[in-house]
């Protein structure tokens, strides 16, 4: 490889970081607008309490005190999926450990930062989801 083939391997791997830290970044601040139907079949387990689903990138928790809750599914360590634990009323990752509570704070790392949590207000069987 001359020295012109290795600048432009360079260029190319720069640009290719450019834009995988773009795509991250718009995942990251992507505005959250949704409806969640509990009176629909994809949805009616949310009506019992200690159930979670995942609807685009949030995980929606019904805790054990009967309350809904929102926040992103991804783990701030390293973006691998959360999953809800109705038992404990948090939320853990599979992939290093870490643990939050059902508002999204940090219990156990790695990871040290909460998860974004969203708001949740509810009318008749519909969740209403925003950031
Ligand atoms: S990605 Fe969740 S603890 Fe590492």
């Amino acid at each position: 490889m001359d020295r012109l083939d290795f600048l432009k391997s360079l260029g190319l791997t720069a640009a290719a970081l450019v834009v995988v830290g773009d795509l991250s970044s718009c995942k990251k601040n992507a505005k959250v607008d949704l409806s969640v139907d509990m009176g629909t079949s994809q949805y009616s387990s949310l009506l019992n309490p200690n159930s979670a689903v995942v609807v685009q990138n949030v995980i929606v928790a019904h805790t054990p005190t009967g309350g809904y809750v929102a926040v992103d599914v991804a783990c701030t360590h390293a973006s691998c999926d959360v999953v809800y634990t109705g038992a404990s009323n948090k939320f853990s990752c599979p992939c290093h450990g870490s643990s939050f509570d059902s508002n999204g704070a940090v219990l156990n790392g790695p990871a040290n930062s909460p998860l974004t949590k969203y708001n949740v207000s509810q009318s008749g069987n519909v969740l209403h989801i925003t950031s």
